[in-house]
C-alpha cells in the first residue's frame, strides 16, 4: 500500500470591499478597458482596516475543516504559504492555530510568493507521506494589498486580498495514478531572477515591508516559459498525460499567462477553473481560492484529475497533480 494525501474539504474567504477598475481609474492613470484587455481583472476584493492575513486564512481553515467534516482538533500540521504575514514573527500560522483553539501539532509559514500554495502543499504531503502527520491544514492567504504602492499603476491594479484552504488527509492506495491524492509536484526556484519581482523593502534589508516592484512584461515572458517545463514534467512524473486532465487551477496572475498554458496542453477553455476577473492576483491564495470554488459548486468532483500550476517571485515555480 502507498501513502499519499487526499483532499478532503476546501474553504476561501475574500474580504467585503470589491474595488473596482473604474475606483482604480480615479486614483492612478488607468482605465477598465487597459486593465481587462491586459489582465482579464475587472475587480479585486481588498481587507478591511485592522482585518490581517490572518483573520483571512482563519475564515477560510474554518470553512475547509467544516467541509470536511472535521473538528479543528484532528489537524496535526498547519502550513500556510503568505508573503504578506501578519507580523515578521511569529508565523502567521500560529495565529491561526490559536485561532482554531488548538496547541497540538505544528504550525509555521512558507514563503514561495505566488507559488506559495503549491509549495506548502508539497510540504504537507511529504508529512503525510512520512507518516509525521494523518492530517494537515494547507492554506494560501494574503493582504497584497498592504505592499501595493498605490502611485504605481503598473503594480496596484494586478493584485488583491483572500485566502483558500485545504483540509489534507492520509489514504492508501495502490500507487497508480488512479490513486485519490497528491500523485506528485515538482518545485523550483532561480534567485537569480529577484530583480524582475521583488519588494523593495524588509527587516534586514530597510526595518520595513516594502513595496512590490515588478518588471512585467520580463515576469511575463519567464512565467510562460517556466510553467509550460514544470508542467510537462510534472505529468510525466505522475505517469499521466495532457489528456488525462479533468481540471486545470492555476496561479490567478494574468489571463494571458493562464490561456498560454491551457494552450500548450490542448485543454478546451471549460476545463481551466479562472477566477481572476473577480479576484486578481491573490498571489498564494489564488490557487486554494479558485480550488474551494470550484469544488464548492460541483465543478470538481471526487475521482478527478486536477493540474495545479504557479509561478511567483524569486523566482519560484511548480506544478501538482492533485487526483480529486
Ligand atoms: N494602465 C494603463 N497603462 C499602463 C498601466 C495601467 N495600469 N500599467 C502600465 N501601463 C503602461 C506602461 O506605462 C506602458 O506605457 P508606455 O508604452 O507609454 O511606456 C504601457 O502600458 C505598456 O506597459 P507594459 O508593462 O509593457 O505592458 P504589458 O503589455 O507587458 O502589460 C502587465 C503589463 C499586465 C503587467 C504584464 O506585463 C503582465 O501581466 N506581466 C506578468 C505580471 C505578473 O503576472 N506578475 C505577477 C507574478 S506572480 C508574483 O509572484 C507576484
Amino acid at each position: 500500500m502507498v501513502r499519499r494525501s487526499a483532499v478532503a474539504g476546501t474553504g476561501a474567504y475574500l474580504p467585503v470591499r470589491v474595488l473596482t477598475n473604474n475606483d482604480l481609474a480615479r486614483m492612478v492613470d488607468t482605465s477598465d478597458e487597459w486593465i481587462v484587455q491586459r489582465t482579464g481583472i475587472r475587480e479585486r476584493h481588498i481587507a478591511a482596516d485592522g482585518e490581517m492575513t490572518s483573520d483571512l486564512a482563519l475564515a477560510a481553515a474554518g470553512k475547509a475543516l467544516g467541509a470536511a467534516g472535521l473538528g479543528a482538533g484532528a489537524v496535526d500540521v498547519i502550513v500556510l504559504a503568505t508573503a504578506t504575514p501578519d507580523e515578521t514573527f511569529p508565523a502567521t500560522a500560529t495565529r491561526v492555530q490559536a485561532g482554531l483553539g488548538i496547541t497540538r501539532g505544528a504550525a509555521f509559514d512558507v514563503q514561495a510568493v505566488c507559488s506559495g500554495f503549491i509549495y506548502a502543499l508539497n510540504v504537507a504531503d511529504n508529512f503525510i507521506r512520512l507518516g509525521q502527520a494523518d492530517t494537515a491544514l494547507v492554506i494560501g492567504a494574503e493582504t497584497f494589498s498592504r505592499i501595493l504602492d498605490w502611485k504605481d499603476r503598473g503594480t496596484c491594479v494586478l493584485f488583491g486580498d483572500g485566502a483558500g484552504a485545504v483540509v489534507l488527509r492520509a489514504h492508501e492506495g495502490n500507487g497508480s495514478s488512479g490513486d485519490r491524492g497528491i500523485l506528485c509536484s515538482r518545485l523550483h526556484s532561480d534567485g537569480r531572477q529577484h530583480d524582475l519581482l521583488y519588494t523593495d523593502g524588509g527587516p534586514s534589508s530597510t526595518g520595513l515591508a516594502g513595496h512590490v516592484r515588478m518588471h512585467g512584461r520580463e515576469v511575463f515572458r519567464h512565467a510562460v516559459e517556466n510553467l509550460a517545463a514544470v508542467v510537462d514534467e510534472a505529468l510525466g512524473a505522475a505517469g499521466v498525460t495532457a489528456d488525462d486532465i479533468d481540471w486545470l487551477v492555476p496561479h490567478q496572475a494574468n489571463l494571458r499567462i493562464l490561456e498560454g498554458t491551457r494552450k500548450r496542453l490542448r485543454l478546451p477553455l471549460e476545463k481551466v477553473v479562472v477566477t481572476i476577473e473577480r479576484h486578481a492576483n491573490t498571489s498564494a491564495a489564488s490557487i486554494p481560492l479558485a480550488l474551494a470554488e470550484a469544488a464548492g459548486d460541483g465543478r470538481i468532483r471526487a475521482g478527478q484529475l486536477v493540474l495545479l500550476e504557479a509561478m511567483g517571485g524569486g523566482f519560484t515555480w511548480a506544478a501538482s497533480v492533485v487526483r480529486w
